[in-house]
């Protein structure tokens, strides 16, 4: 599976997914709407702007450039949101100037959430990020996100699952069909699918509300709870 040291060079020059709420999506977008199979507007309309209320904390894993970020700011004008990547959302966004709404935490090392106030957030969202990683490592991950959230708060994480890529086809969705039987390890899209990844959620001590949300053809969306 991918190292930590893997993803922070990979994504070193900083990962975009263009303007995510174009009524026309722009070249990046609609490169990788083509790939997911699903618009990317709809899919923010529907499981994260319910998400962006007034007060409400927002933490979220890897933005890169932060394409979900600004869209988050942008719907969501009275929330806070943190944001934590191995890479500095600092050269991408003006973070001064948006006046404490925007808080980033630049880590060496992932997974652990160590810089991020605890029992603080409201909602946790990860995109493009899950994909990545091996099942242990989005455990680890999944545990340290829940230290930071209060009781009933609730996540939208996108993932991979290899059963709904085999249905939407690996070329059409931009990754190498050869990883089938290649080792996770040597994979940038390492083996997961619906169901292990409920299992990874709860044994992370989340409660899975909706394991798939089927908004998108080729990966899972899952909507977790904070239990209690
Ligand atoms: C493929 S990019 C996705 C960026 C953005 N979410 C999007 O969809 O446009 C993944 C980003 O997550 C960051 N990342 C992945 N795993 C991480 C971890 N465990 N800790 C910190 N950053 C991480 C990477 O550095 C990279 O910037």
């Amino acid at each position: 599976m991918p190292t930590q040291e893997f993803i922070r060079n990979e994504f070193s020059y900083g990962y975009s997914s263009g303007n995510i709420l174009s009524d026309t999506p722009d070249p990046v977008t609609a490169k990788e709407e083509a790939a997911i199979g699903g618009r990317y507007k709809d899919v923010f309309m529907s499981v994260v702007a319910p998400y962006l209320k007034p007060g409400s904390r927002i933490l979220e894993l890897g933005p890169g450039r932060g394409s979900w970020t600004l869209a988050m700011l942008e719907r969501g004008p009275e929330c806070e949101i943190h944001t934590v990547d191995f890479q500095d959302l600092g050269r991408w966004i003006n973070i001064p100037a948006l006046k404490g709404r925007l808080v980033h935490h630049q880590v060496e090392q992932g997974h652990t959430f160590a810089p991020v106030p605890k029992l603080h957030f409201d909602f946790f969202f990860a995109w493009g990020v899950l994909c990545h990683w091996g099942q242990a490592d989005i455990q680890r991950i999944l545990t340290g996100a829940l230290t930071c959230m209060k009781p009933g708060a609730c996540a939208i994480v996108q993932y991979a699952a290899w059963e709904k890529l085999d249905a939407y086809g690996w070329e059409r969705g931009g990754v190498p069909e050869s990883f089938r039987t290649q080792d996770d390890k040597d994979i940038w899209w390492p083996r997961n699918s619906v169901s292990e990844m409920v299992n990874l959620c709860r044994n992370a001590g989340w409660s899975v509300l909706k394991a798939d949300c089927g908004i998108v053809q080729r990966d899972g969306v899952a909507l977790l709870s904070v239990p209690g």
